[in-house]
């Protein structure tokens, strides 16, 4: 089967999809993206991403020439020709392509170019590292002032990342100048304190108000859990009972080791494989 890539109104074949080498995402970055999951063909909180998107697109002030509401139609057929069961669907819109320039190219010259693609990934293996959890490093939030908007200028959040990866860890806790824990390179960060207090940072500007967190939030008032918006520092994380953290493409995953030291007993804790185990019971499921 010869995989497809939705790229401004064509479904091309995976290697001949192609992206003008003027476009502004991949000069300027100027463009925003999202990822949503796609459980048993199913998509999961499917409506939250394309709001989110919609803010993202507002906030950079694109405007497109299409609406959000085809981009279901499309999401659904990238995973129908891609015959993708569990996996994610990305979403990019970029402002276009043309000359390189600053300035905003005209929406009626210019329009934006949008990309989808569906991919396959095998959900028991995400299952089975949440089992034994997963080591994150600590490393200092380097990116701009405003991770709230989805962009795709993630370079920062790359390096991040692969300083984990080279430190046999797999994600960066990224801390701010007062040593507080904003979030982590690509996924938001939480601790369960010893009185069972689940804290994540506030979403303000410093965080991409993920659409997990949200739905990890409600969870909270179904489980009855003391849930507290507050930064936390990297002291308190070395403290706490358990560490969490939450991505659509990794769901909850419980964080057993920071740095060089183990989270409380060095297992998966309780209150995160539950939060992970019912998540999507209580997710926005669309077909
Ligand atoms: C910086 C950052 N924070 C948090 C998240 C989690 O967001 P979501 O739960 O919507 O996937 C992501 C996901 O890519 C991210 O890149």
């Amino acid at each position: 089967m010869t995989r497809t890539i939705y790229v401004n109104g064509c479904y091309q074949p995976y290697n001949n999809a192609l992206l003008h080498v003027e476009d502004r995402a991949t000069l300027f970055a100027d463009a925003v993206y999202e990822v949503v999951e796609v459980k048993a063909g199913k998509l999961v909180d499917q409506d939250a991403h394309l709001e989110r998107l919609e803010r993202s697109l507002s906030e950079i002030k694109l405007v497109t020439d299409f609406s959000i509401k085809t981009i279901p139609f499309i999401i659904r057929e990238s995973i129908r020709r891609n015959r993708v069961k569990n996996g994610y669907v990305y979403i990019q819109v970029s402002r276009g392509s043309g000359q390189r320039d600053f300035i905003f190219p005209s929406a009626n010259e210019t329009p934006a170019t949008l990309i989808i693609f569906a991919r396959s990934k095998n959900p028991l293996k995400l299952d089975e590292k949440s089992k034994k959890g997963i080591k994150v490093i600590t490393h200092p939030d380097l990116r701009w002032k405003r991770p709230d908007i989805k962009t795709t200028g993630l370079l920062a959040s790359v390096l991040a990342r692969q300083t984990a990866i080279e430190q046999g860890a797999e994600e960066a806790w990224l801390y701010n100048e007062d040593k507080f824990i904003t979030e982590g390179a690509a996924s938001n960060a939480w601790i369960v304190t010893k009185q069972n207090e689940l804290i994540t940072h506030p979403a303000n500007q410093s965080i991409l108000k993920g659409i997990t967190r949200e739905g990890v939030i409600r969870l909270t008032k179904e489980l009855d859990l003391t849930y507290i918006e507050r930064p936390f520092t990297i002291e308190e994380a070395n403290d706490a009972k358990e560490a969490f953290i939450t991505a659509a493409t990794n769901l909850v995953m419980p964080v057993t080791q920071i740095d060089e030291k183990s989270v409380y007993d060095g297992k998966s804790g309780p209150i995160s494989l539950k939060l992970r185990e019912i998540f999507h019971e209580f997710a926005q499921i669309s077909y």
